[in-house]
C-alpha cells in the first residue's frame, strides 16, 4: 500500500535521508521531503528540521515520518517535544519491530554516523510493515499521551 511519508534531516543525516527517500519513492510510497537537500552541507540545527516535520505528524497532515541527523539522538528528542509525537530511535530489526508493535512509533529516527546504511534500509522497511499491537500496549500510550497535558 502507497503511504504519504514525511522526512527531514539536518546536515548530519542527508545522505542517508537522499538514500531512504529513493528507496520509499522505489516502493512506491509518496515522499514529502522538508531538507535538508543531499548536496547542502552547511551546518545546521536538527530541531529546527524536527519540529517542522513533527508539526506535520503531530498535527495529522502526514500519518508518519522519518528523522535522520549525525546518531538520531538529537532528532528524537526534540521531535518527542511535540504533541502528539511518539518518535523511535532505532537502530536494529529488532528495536525497528518493536517501535511499531508496542510503541505504534508515527516517527522513526535514525543515525546516518552510527548505521550501516543498507541494514538502515531494512530498519525502515521492518517499522512500514509492522502492526501495532494495542490492548495493553495502547493504555500505556494513552499514559504518556496524557504526560503531555
Ligand atoms: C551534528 O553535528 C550532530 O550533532 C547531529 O547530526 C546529531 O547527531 C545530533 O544528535
Amino acid at each position: 500500500m502507497s503511504e504519504r511519508i514525511g522526512i527531514a534531516s539536518d546536515h548530519g543525516g542527508r545522505v542517508l535521508k537522499e538514500k531512504v527517500s529513493q528507496y520509499l519513492r522505489s516502493l512506491g510510497h509518496q515522499v514529502f521531503d522538508y531538507g535538508v537537500p543531499v548536496d547542502d552541507a552547511d551546518s545546521v540545527d536538527y530541531p529546527d528540521y524536527a519540529q517542522t516535520l513533527a508539526k506535520e505528524v503531530g498535527q495529522g497532515q502526514l500519518p508518519r515520518g522519518i528523522l535522520i541527523c549525525g546518531t538520531g539522538i538529537g532528532m528524537s528528542i526534540a521531535a518527542n517535544k511535540i504533541s502528539g509525537i511518539r518518535a523511535a530511535l532505532v537502530w536494529d530489526e529488532f528495536t525497528a519491530r518493536m517501535s511499531k508493535l508496542h510503541n505504534n512509533a508515527n516517527i522513526l529516527c535514525l543515525g546516518e554516523r552510527v548505521l550501516n546504511h543498507d541494514r538502515a534500509l531494512e530498519f525502515v522497511n521492518i517499522w512500514l510493515n509492522s502492526e501495532f499491537e494495542g490492548s495493553r500496549h495502547q493504555n500505556r500510550l494513552d499514559k504518556i499521551r496524557a504526560l503531555e497535558r
